[in-house]
C-alpha cells in the first residue's frame, strides 16, 4: 500500500464536513466538531499501526514505535481547528499525510531507531479565545494558564470549556514533554503564499517562520444620535478606529515584507441611527525579523494614540500575542532538501510568513517545515486548494525523510 494521496485527500474531504457552519469549515477549540475529529483521526492513527491517545488539553496523538520500545521520537504533526470559512488543507493535511507516511512504514513493518509521533494540535488558529499556539505550547511545557480566563464570544471562559469537554485544567501540564523525549518537530503544510506555484515547484525548505504581534485594540468615544450631533462635535469610535486600521496598512506598506492585518472589528452600539460610541478591533502584524517588527508596533501604536488625541477617543491597546521569528534547523533543512532531492524535484528554500506551531515546539525540539504548493496561494478561504500530484509528491518526500531521519544537533 504505497502513499495513496488521493486517501488523503478523501480524508480532509471528511474532517472538513465537521464544521459548525453548514456552507464551509469553521472548526473551533474544544467544539463538538472537534471533538468529531478527534475521534476519526485516532481511528485512522490506530489503523496505521500507532498507539493512540488525547492528552490533557485535547491534542490527539498517535506514536508507532522505534526498533524496540520506549524510544526518543520524531514528532510530525500540525491543527486539527481551523480559522472562520476556512479551506480544507491547512493545518489538516499535515496531520493526515503524517499518518500516511506511519502506515507506510507499519504495512512494511519497518522499524526505525526512533519512535515517529503524529500530534493533531487541539488549537493552533486562535479563533475562540483570541489565544494561539494552546496546543503545541501544552506539549511544548509553555503553556500560559493566565489564557485559561479568556473568554469566547459567549463569555464562556477557557476554564469552563475545558472542564465541559471532560479536561481538567489544572493539569494542562500533563500534555507537556521533557527535552529529550522529542528529537525534532517536523510539519507539512500548506505554503499558503504564491512563492512555490510562482517557482513551478510542488514543494519548498522552510528556512524560517515568521514572528508576529497580536492585539485587542478599543476605542470609546461618545454614542449619540445621528441625525442630531453636528460633524464637528463627534467623538465617533468607528472613525477613528477605521482611521487607526488605514494607518496599520499605511505603515506596514512602508516596511520592506512587513504586514498588518485589522480582521475582526466589532462596533457598539451597532445600530444605523447611532454614532458608534466604543469599538474593537485586532491587529496582527508580521514581519521576517524581531527587529523590524518591533519597529512596525512601535509605529502602529504611536499613530493609534495621536489619531485618538486627536479626535478626543480613549484607547486601550491590549498585547494578546509576541512571538519571536523561529529559524528552522539547518540539519533538518539539509535532510527536507536531500529527501526533496531524492524526489527529482529542484530544492527552493522559503520563510514562512504564516504562523506554525513550530514557534512553540521549538522549545524543546529542533523545528523543520516542508511547504506543499497551494493553488494561486490561497489560504484561509473556501478556495484553499491542493492538487493530488503535488500530495503524492510532498508526502513521498516526507515519507522518505522520515526514514532518512537523524536527529540535528540542537543549536
Ligand atoms: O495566523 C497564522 O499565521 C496561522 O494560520 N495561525
Ligand atoms: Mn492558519
Ligand atoms: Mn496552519
Amino acid at each position: 500500500m504505497p502513499i495513496d494521496a488521493a486517501r488523503i485527500l478523501a480524508r480532509c474531504d471528511a474532517l472538513a464536513r465537521h464544521s459548525e457552519q453548514p456552507d464551509g469549515v469553521t472548526r473551533v477549540f474544544l467544539s463538538p466538531e472537534q471533538h468529531a475529529v478527534s475521534e476519526l483521526v485516532l481511528r485512522w492513527m490506530g489503523e496505521a499501526g500507532m498507539d493512540t491517545h488525547v492528552d490533557a488539553i485535547g491534542n490527539v496523538v498517535g506514536r508507532y514505535e522505534g526498533e524496540r520500545p520506549g524510544l526518543a521520537c520524531i514528532m510530525l504533526g500540525s491543527h486539527l481547528d481551523t480559522v472562520r470559512d476556512a479551506g480544507k488543507y491547512d493545518g489538516i493535511l499535515g496531520v493526515i499525510g503524517a499518518i500516511e507516511c506511519v502506515a507506510d512504514l507499519h504495512v512494511r513493518n519497518v522499524r526505525l531507531p526512533f519512535a515517529v509521533e503524529v500530534v493533531g494540535f487541539a488549537d493552533e488558529e486562535g479563533v475562540r479565545f483570541s489565544s494561539t499556539l494552546l496546543g503545541s505550547r501544552a506539549v511544548a511545557g509553555t503553556f500560559d494558564a493566565k489564557a485559561l480566563d479568556q473568554q469566547d464570544v459567549n463569555g464562556i471562559a477557557m476554564r469552563d470549556a475545558l472542564l465541559q469537554r471532560g479536561f481538567d485544567p489544572q493539569r494542562i501540564g500533563d500534555a507537556a514533554r521533557h527535552e529529550g523525549d522529542v528529537l525534532a518537530y517536523v510539519e507539512f503544510h500548506i505554503e499558503q503564499g504564491p512563492v512555490l506555484e510562482a517557482e513551478g515547484l510542488p514543494v519548498g525548505v522552510v528556512t524560517a517562520i515568521n514572528g508576529g504581534n497580536r492585539f485587542g485594540i478599543e476605542i470609546s468615544g461618545m454614542a449619540g444620535h445621528a441625525g442630531t450631533v453636528p460633524m464637528a462635535l463627534r467623538r465617533d469610535a468607528y472613525a477613528a478606529a477605521a482611521e487607526c486600521a488605514l494607518a496599520v496598512e499605511r505603515i506596514a506598506r512602508d516596511l520592506p515584507e512587513v504586514v498588518g492585518t485589522v480582521g475582526r472589528v466589532e462596533v457598539q452600539p451597532g445600530a444605523i441611527n447611532v454614532i458608534p460610541g466604543k469599538v474593537r478591533f485586532s491587529l496582527d502584524t508580521r514581519a521576517p525579523t524581531d527587529a523590524l517588527r518591533a519597529d512596525a508596533v512601535q509605529r502602529m501604536r504611536a499613530e493609534f494614540e495621536a489619531i485618538a488625541a486627536r479626535r478626543d477617543v480613549s484607547l486601550n491597546v491590549t498585547p494578546l500575542w509576541d512571538a519571536r521569528t523561529t529559524p528552522c534547523s539547518t540539519g533538518l533543512q539539509r535532510q527536507i532538501a536531500e529527501a526533496i532531492h531524492a524526489e527529482g524535484v529542484r530544492v527552493h528554500h522559503l520563510p514562512s510568513g504564516a504562523g506554525h506551531d513550530g514557534m512553540a515546539m521549538c522549545a524543546i525540539a529542533p523545528v523543520g517545515m516542508l511547504f506543499l504548493r497551494c493553488r494561486h496561494g490561497i489560504s484561509h478561504n473556501p478556495a484553499e486548494a491542493v492538487s493530488v500530484e503535488d500530495v503524492a509528491t510532498g508526502t513521498q518526500v516526507l515519507a522518505r525523510f522520515i526514514e532518512r531521519f537523524t536527529a540535528p544537533h540542537r543549536a
